[in-house]
């Protein structure tokens, strides 16, 4: 920290543990930051602690923090999305001036940050909202940061934000995603498909555990194999540690004596709304949601093992090496559908808002610093650059001989699974997408004939155009609707 008077940079309020993680990045690339914190202990805590690692200002106010940034000015707030949100954008805009930039950089609800950018931009404002994710370390260490706003407002900040982003072959994760909402709406399908990811993952592990027979110990090293191959990502590189890791005070597993009830903070949960909204079917995360709800329904659960027992697996170590390829395999083309449909809800969104979104950039932040950064987010990448009306990441040529090498061993074992009783609803439903979205005909056609039958609400034909009815209680002739 220093003393001198120039203006701050930039600022960043609300100093918990992300917003004083990404003060840091900042004041460690050479950034003078102003900082503030609602209560200023936790101001004294950052700099008391952390003060040596660059140039803070800390500001005892918001008046303060203002006072002390150079125009425009560009605010980061750190605090919970929602109401503690609207509390600081309240107080902050009266003080500032037109052409200021407000950044949030939480997991703001997208519709929230179009009404926000709305009224900020009536104002003479700019409102950034930023999806910011690689948890506590990666805030520190270089985040993917996905901001939304005006392309005005990225030509100061991009800068900025780019250099303290996570960065892959010389490129920053960090790229401006489009107008208003669109950079929390991309935060919230990453989060999404974090999701879907990790219930896939999770299925993968019960399979090996129950069907396999394995230990977790075992299981910890299949991953860590598998994290050398083309399921290279963070979250199977971290399963290998969350496996391999004992209970210090029982000596077993620890995943052994974690309840096994998910929570979730909502992000996935919006993802499926959105999706249901746009008609976009994303059944790979929404299985994922569901698993997690299920799985806090602890009374619901104790009944129905009371009333059915739970599955007896046969766990067999004689097909464990089988297993092992085959749950990989279904782990990869589970993956690959879970992404295509995020792809594809981003992809709606684009056009239904306007936002002209590039999703092969997304994929190209989304490699290092967050959450599901992947080695397969380069080839997601390369899809979208060949083809950037891309029908379906599954259609690719890349993505398309995955699956259909991986087909056999997916059936296999999801037949398995069913047949054994261990519940791999991620598995699956993606092999059913992939079912559903190849077939020549699906059982719509019947679907539209109940709704034409009881309702009357027509049909078209595979023959001509037009829409019809069928005159179900009179004579049963066809009818031009
Ligand atoms: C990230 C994470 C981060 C957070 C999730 C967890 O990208 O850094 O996604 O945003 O860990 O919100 O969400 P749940 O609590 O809903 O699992």
């Amino acid at each position: 920290m220093t003393t001198s008077e120039a203006p701050a940079r930039i600022a960043v309020t609300g100093l918990a543990v992300m917003g004083s993680n990404l003060a840091r990045n900042l004041a460690r690339h050479g950034y003078r930051v102003a900082v503030h914190n609602r209560s200023s202990a936790r101001t004294k805590a950052l700099i008391e602690e952390h003060g040596h690692e660059g140039d803070f200002v800390p500001a005892e106010t918001l008046e303060e923090l203002v006072a002390s940034l150079q125009t425009p000015r560009q605010i980061i707030i750190m605090v919970k999305a929602g109401a503690p949100t609207d509390a600081v954008i309240d107080e902050l805009v009266p003080l500032l001036e037109p052409g200021d930039m407000v950044i949030d950089g939480g997991n703001a609800h997208y519709a929230d940050t179009r009404r926000r950018e709305a009224a900020l931009r009536e104002a003479g404002l700019h409102f950034v909202g930023a999806g910011i994710s690689g948890g506590e370390e990666g805030a520190l260490n270089g985040p993917s940061i996905m901001p939304g706003g005006s392309k005005e407002s990225y030509q100061h900040l991009g800068p900025v934000l780019e250099s303290i982003a996570a960065q892959v072959d010389g490129v920053p994760c960090c790229v401006h995603v489009g107008p208003d909402g669109a950079g929390h709406f991309v935060k919230m399908v990453h989060n999404g498909i974090e999701y879907a990811d990790m219930q896939l993952i999770a299925e993968a592990y019960d399979l090996l555990n129950r069907v396999g027979g394995m230990t977790p110990t075992q299981i910890a090293e299949v991953f860590r194999g598998w994290n050398s191959g083309d399921l290279e990502s963070y979250l199977v590189e971290i399963t290998a540690e969350v496996l391999g890791h004992f209970d210090p005070e029982t000596g077993v597993p620890l995943v052994d004596v974690i309840a096994d009830e998910a929570e979730q903070k909502g992000t996935g949960r919006w993802t499926v709304q959105e999706a249901l909204e746009l008609g976009v079917p994303v059944t790979g995360i929404a299985e994922a949601v569901f698993a997690r709800s299920l799985s806090g329904r602890v009374e619901q659960r104790k009944a129905a093992r009371e009333a059915f027992g739970s599955p007896e697996v046969l766990a067999s170590e004689r097909i464990a090496d089988q297993l092992v390829e085959d749950v990989r395999q279904a782990l990869y083309a589970s993956k690959v559908v879970a992404y295509a449909q995020g792809f594809d809800q981003m992809r709606a969104a684009s056009a239904e808002y306007g936002w002209d979104l590039d999703l092969g950039a997304m994929a190209t932040i989304w490699r290092g610093g967050c959450i599901i950064r992947a080695r397969f987010l380069d080839r997601i990448r390369e899809a979208y650059d060949k083809d950037p009306n891309l029908a379906s990441l599954l259609v690719d040529e890349y993505f398309r001989d995955a699956v259909r090498d991986a087909e056999a061993a997916w059936r296999r074992v999801v037949v398995g699974a069913v047949e054994a009783g261990v519940p791999v609803p991620g598995f699956v439903s993606a092999l059913a997408y992939y079912d559903a979205l190849r077939s020549e005909r699906l059982p719509a056609s019947l679907v539209q004939g109940l709704r034409d039958f009881f309702g009357a609400h027509t049909y078209r034909r595979t023959d001509r155009e037009g829409s019809f009815h069928t005159l179900w209680s009179g004579d049963r002739s066809q009818v031009d609707a």
